[in-house]
């Protein structure tokens, strides 16, 4: 162990990383969690242990109540606008950089992989920063500037849209929702195509994102999975970094091509 090289960083990964021409990365709400934007599912701190997924993330919610849920995303947009991307989005934007050919695909819908510097994102479940009309699906520009809502957020009727007068709504996808299709293909080509697969702070309990480590296992790539905690891949995957993904990429990255 060189003493550049994290303790879990283990040498036959370090050797598959350096040697890959193609690498899918899949990141889930743990990649943000180091910059201070809560995961789902976490015991205490996940907002799916706070706040009720039924009245905030499905279509019904914002049919029946669109201020409680447009007032909630504005909370988020406010939290992600506030947060930085930690050394786990930069050590990935690094990546990019050394694999020829990396894919990224995040179940986040902060943008902070984008402000690390990763290029062609492929987001599967949306975005918070991309708004549209509810009614007739027309892409919204949002109010300039950071929204100034308490945690939680409180009730705030959303937009109108410019175009058919419809309700704005975020552009995320909920439970219940297809995921867009376009992202959704390349997100499956590229399991069925790389080399190394690196899941990173996702609990792989929602699907279709969760399936793609094992698309990419059963195409023979080799898996690895960043998480502090155990996740149902564990038993699959060739590689548990058991460790944050602010600890643990950075040292991979450098284990792999020095600083
Ligand atoms: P979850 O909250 O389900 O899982 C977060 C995972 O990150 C857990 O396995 C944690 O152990 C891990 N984790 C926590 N902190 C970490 C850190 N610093 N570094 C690395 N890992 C860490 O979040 P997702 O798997 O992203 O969908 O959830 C998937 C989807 O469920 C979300 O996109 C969202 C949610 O409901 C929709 O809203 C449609």
């Amino acid at each position: 162990m060189t003493p550049t090289e994290p303790p879990r960083t283990p040498p036959d990964l370090v050797e598959r990383l350096r040697n890959a021409r193609r690498v899918l990365v899949l990141t889930g709400a743990g990649a943000s969690a180091e910059s201070g934007i809560p995961t789902f599912r976490d015991a205490l701190t996940g907002l799916w242990s706070r706040f009720d997924a039924e009245s905030l993330a499905t279509p019904g919610a914002f049919a029946r109540d669109p201020e409680l849920v447009w007032g909630w995303y504005e909370w988020r947009r406010m939290k992600a606008l506030l947060a930085e991307p930690n050394p786990g989005h930069r050590a990935i934007a690094a990546l990019a950089t050394r694999v020829p050919h990396l894919t990224l695909v995040t179940q986040n819908v902060d943008h902070l992989h984008e402000r690390a510097g990763s290029p062609q994102v492929l987001h599967l479940h949306g975005s918070l920063h991309s708004p549209r009309c509810a009614r007739c699906g027309q892409p919204q520009a949002l109010p300039p500037g950071i929204p100034q809502e308490p945690e939680g957020g409180r009730r705030l009727a959303p937009p109108r849209c410019a175009l058919c007068g419809g309700p704005v709504r975020p552009g995320v996808v909920w439970f219940g929702e297809s995921l867009p299709e376009t992202e959704l293909a390349r997100a499956w080509a590229s399991a069925q195509g790389c080399e190394l697969c690196l899941s990173v702070g996702t609990s792989g309990l929602v699907y279709p994102a969760a399936d793609l480590p094992r698309v990419a296992l059963a195409a023979g790539a080799t898996l690895a999975q960043v998480n502090p905690t155990a996740t149902p891949i564990d038993d699959l995957a060739h590689h548990n970094l058991r460790g944050t993904a602010g600890a643990i990429l950075p040292g991979l990255v450098r284990a792999a091509w020095g600083a």
